[in-house]
């Protein structure tokens, strides 16, 4: 399965990642995540890694190359490209995840983020996944990957949705966009909620604009303070509530049954 986590820049699309990415470790999963922001490259320390992979764009000679190839159908070589395929130093490996980069702006005037676009695209298409084999990619803030396509190969959008007007109308946005991009199943969680009555307004607005919400994630001091320390993320309270909505991706992938999507809490 291949998971999308979206949303409004700082909703917390990188902690929920993270928190995903552990829950399904501890249920048996091998599971690669695919940082796919190209702005933002912290992902790493929430994972306790000590650097960043080398970005996949690398692989191709950088952005310039990328650039290059980008209008040919070809962009990876590969028609197909499995976990075992993927050179060590691309992908960093520790207590059971997996840790790809596409690639980072790193330079002023340096041009758009285009070729990282083509690239994430190209290599979630071809990413293929055993059994008990799970990706979940870090999407950049806002709607622009959308435009690139990148989600034409994802089963699952999880859309972060913040205590905010703008986080709730970016997920109305993002629900039609990624049904547009052919996606069946978007879904919303809930994040850095403080009480139960805001958790019932959110899902209230977010019912009302014909999102599915699968969970809610509350306001944790202990995953503020893990990144504003640069330290690994730990599970508490934040890693048994996302684990409700793990558990549901997980058997909505099974069932593959799209009716189950009329029987939201
Ligand atoms: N459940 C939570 N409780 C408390 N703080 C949280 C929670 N989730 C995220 N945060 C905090 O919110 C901030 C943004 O989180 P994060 O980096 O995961 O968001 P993001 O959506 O990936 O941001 P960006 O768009 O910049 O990539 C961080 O300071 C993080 O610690
Ligand atoms: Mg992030």
């Amino acid at each position: 399965m291949k998971i999308s986590v979206c949303g409004k820049g700082g909703s917390g699309k990188s902690s929920i990642v993270t928190l995903l990415a552990n829950g399904a470790r501890d249920r048996g999963y091998r599971v690669l995540v695919v940082d796919s922001d190209e702005s933002n490259s912290g992902l790493y320390r929430m994972f306790g890694f000590d650097r960043v992979p080398v970005p996949l764009m690398e692989l191709l000679g950088g952005k310039r190359s990328l650039k290059q190839k980008m209008n040919h159908p070809q962009v990876l070589t590969q028609a197909e490209i499995w976990l075992r395929d993927i050179p060590s130093e691309y992908m960093l490996e520790k207590d059971g995840i997996r840790l790809v980069a596409i690639g980072k702006i790193l330079q002023a005037l340096e041009g758009c983020a285009c070729p990282m676009g083509v690239l994430s695209r190209e290599f979630l298409k071809k990413l293929r996944l055993k059994d008990k084999e799970i990706a979940i990619v870090d999407m950049e803030a806002g709607v622009e990957h959308f435009g690139r396509g990148v989600e034409t190969s994802i089963d699952n959008v999880l859309i972060v949705v913040e205590p905010s007007l703008e986080s709730i109308t970016l997920a109305e946005r993002v629900n039609s966009l990624a049904t547009e991009s052919g996606v069946n199943n978007t879904w919303t969680v809930l994040n850095k909620v403080s009480s139960e009555g805001m958790a019932l307004k959110l899902r209230d607005e977010l019912s009302k604009r014909g999102v599915g919400v699968i969970g809610a994630i509350h306001n944790d001091p202990g995953i503020f303070e893990a990144c504003f320390e640069g330290r690994p993320l730990g599970d508490g309270k934040a890693g048994e509530e996302i684990g409700e909505v793990l558990d549901f991706l997980l058997s909505e992938a099974k069932s593959g049954d799209e009716g189950s999507r009329n029987n939201l809490k």
